[in-house]
């Protein structure tokens, strides 16, 4: 940590001043040496349970069997493409896939590495959809650090204020879960609106849930104000909201958006993304006249694709998605359980599927709870605006036993 520190960029690694200044305590992060199932070894050999699945992306477990054997596969044969121009197998067999999979007419995708890639092609579709440029988001919303997903992240302010001279127009935030009314009111005002942005379930932001209803009016908001609805999908997609998309589920009031944006679990621990589209969506690209007018140099990357592949076959044969409903529905109850033995402390916890948070509004407060359940051999990260929530987002074969250990710790930690 020391060397990371000295020869990485400083505001990334050297995180020490940070830490201490919100739990009171001098620490360095661990480093991860290996990691199997849902727990991560350091190189002195001290294991962790690891409850953000390296924030929510190893849904299968880190370093799934399946998984690995589909990327030893793939390296074997091919390990990297000429992104846009000569396609690998995988990213043709995984475009198809994703338009078996997905709901309602979602069903061209444009592929990349990171979440916020994914939001920024979303974004693109929708200003070539629309004609327009001007895309609202909510508070608490996190799309990722790219310039182009930035100025759409509410969460937080201070990570965009230094960029604030190059960024492109920060979006409107809405306030998540507001009243309707007020939100088509917003819609019609001023500029013509291209998209909306949002989270079904916000993560990053402090795991919050869009109340009953509110995704179809925001449906509704868009199709009267010929917007497109995108769903960021990046953390609850591939069955960590308990679906393998919410989009179209009675999660989601059944909402189809127009365009939906997948990674973390879609690969379960491989950096690709996808932006995937309705036809009518994705149709103000028009065709290829040659050059892509989007592309990039790992687009669609052949192992990627593999990985991702291999982690649909485990949600449609493997029974990942049932095993994942069955640990979230365990989280919840013991999480409730546990908010209830310190009422004041802890709020009641917020989630669906396998994401869950709560709020702790009394000392010890969530950064230093993270640090004493680290001393105890379990990884958990804050979450929300002000760093005072607690995020759940383990690994979706996580046991009950592994559960209920770390809630133990939990307890002894309050
Ligand atoms: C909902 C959501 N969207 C987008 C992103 C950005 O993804 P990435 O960090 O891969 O760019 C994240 C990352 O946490 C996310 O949770």
């Amino acid at each position: 940590v020391d060397v990371l520190a000295r020869y990485e960029c400083p505001a990334i690694t050297a995180r020490r001043a940070r830490r201490k200044e919100v739990s009171g305590v001098e620490q360095d992060p661990i480093v991860w040496e290996r990691a199997r199932g849902a727990c991560v070894t350091d190189p002195d050999g001290n294991r962790f349970v690891d409850l953000t699945a390296g924030f929510g992306v190893a849904s299968c477990g880190h370093g799934n069997p399946a998984v690995r054997a589909a990327v030893h596969a793939q390296v074997d044969r091919l390990v990297h493409g000429l992104g846009d121009a000569y396609p690998g197998r995988p990213r043709v067999e995984l475009a198809e896939a994703l338009a078996r999979v997905l709901p309602g007419g979602l069903c061209q995708s444009i592929f990349a590495s990171s979440g916020s890639e994914a939001v920024e092609a979303a974004i693109k579709c929708a200003v070539l959809a629309t004609g327009r440029s001007r895309v609202v988001a909510f508070e608490d919303g996190y799309h990722g650090m790219s310039l182009g997903a930035l100025p759409r992240s509410h969460y937080k302010p201070d990570f965009r204020q230094p960029f604030a001279g190059i960024l492109p127009r920060i979006a409107d935030f809405l306030r998540f879960g507001a009243d309707l009314d007020g939100l088509r009111r917003t819609l019609r005002e001023g500029e013509p609106v291209a998209a909306l942005l949002v989270e079904p379930v916000q993560g990053r932001g402090g795991v919050n849930v869009a109340p009953p209803g509110w995704l179809r009016g925001l449906r509704e908001a868009c199709d009267e104000a010929g917007a497109l609805l995108i769903f960021d999908e990046v953390m609850t997609g591939f069955g960590r909201g308990g679906e393998l998309v919410l989009a179209g589920t009675a999660a989601a009031d059944g909402v189809v958006p127009d365009l939906i944006c997948l990674g973390k679990g879609l690969t379960s621990g491989f950096p690709l993304s996808a932006c995937v589209g309705t036809e009518r969506a994705m149709a103000g690209w028009g065709r290829s006249t040659g050059e892509a007018i989007h592309t990039s140099t790992f687009l669609g990357h052949p192992v990627g694709c593999a990985a991702a592949l291999a982690v649909l076959a485990l949600f449609e044969r493997g029974g990942l998605l049932e095993r994942g409903r069955e640990l979230g529905g365990h989280m919840e109850g013991t999480l409730r359980a546990l908010a209830e033995r310190h009422p004041g402390r802890l709020s009641a916890p917020r989630g669906r599927g396998a994401i869950w948070g709560l709020t702790v509004s009394a000392a010890p407060g969530a950064p230093a709870l993270c640090r004493c359940m680290l001393e105890r051999g379990f990884l958990l990260i804050p979450a929300g605006r002000r760093g005072d929530a607690l995020s759940f987002t383990p690994p979706l074969t996580t046991t009950r036993a592994q559960w209920d250990a770390a809630m133990q710790a939990l307890e002894d930690c309050l």
